[in-house]
């Protein structure tokens, strides 16, 4: 894992060199991706040239999805945009981004149940490392999109498909013992 790490802030550093900005990460549980999360990514990679999406094990939290498929699901979501890497985030956050050499954090912020979680953990992170979190304000058309809520619509049947990829929505259907999951037009008309 460090090696990895090490490797990873490498590649990163080359590309910084190559004029391409400054490095960030932007960590989460991810179970499971959202379209909302892709969104914050992608900003990310616009402001910072460089992204590391750090996808945090947070067996603590009993996530649905083990945390190989919430990589691989995230990697997924993220394929085409330029600059975006994939990490499993183990451990500290702060001691993360030390040793990627990143300097920022960044997050979506919904509204004020998102400000009441994110600011005590900006302030430890600092704290910690010094290193800042850069919270952008949720595009309107994800403000209302969780992962807890996908999951609780997945979980009784109803089609996520507006909210996440279908790779995730078939993930989820699998989660929940379904042989297939119900998705209408959202992801297309999403992206379009
Ligand atoms: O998507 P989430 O569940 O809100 O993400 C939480 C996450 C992964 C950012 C947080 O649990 C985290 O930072 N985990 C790594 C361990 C750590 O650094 N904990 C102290 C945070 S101040």
């Amino acid at each position: 894992m460090r090696t990895e790490v090490a490797e990873l802030g490498q590649e990163c550093w080359e590309e910084l060199a190559r004029g391409r900005g400054s490095l960030a990460v932007v960590p989460g549980s991810f179970d499971p991706v959202t379209l909302g999360h892709v969104d914050v990514i992608e900003r990310a990679a616009a402001l910072f040239g460089s992204v590391i999406v750090g996808v945090a094990d947070n067996a603590a939290k009993r996530p649905l999805l083990d945390v190989a498929t919430r990589l691989e699901l995230v990697a997924g979501c993220v394929a085409d945009l330029a600059g975006v890497r994939v990490a499993r985030l183990d451990g500290l956050l702060a001691e993360f981004c030390r040793a990627v050499g990143a300097t920022a954090i960044v997050k979506g912020l919904r509204g004020g149940h998102d400000w009441g979680h994110e600011a005590p953990m900006a302030l430890v992170n600092r704290e910690l490392t010094g290193v800042e979190t850069v919270l952008l304000v949720a595009a309107p058309d994800w403000a209302h999109v969780s992962s807890s809520i996908v999951k609780d619509v997945a979980r009784h049947g109803g089609d996520v498909g507006s909210y996440v990829s279908p790779d995730v929505a078939a993930a989820l259907a699998r989660a929940f013992g379904r042989a297939s999951a119900r998705v209408g037009v959202g992801w297309r008309g999403a992206l379009d």
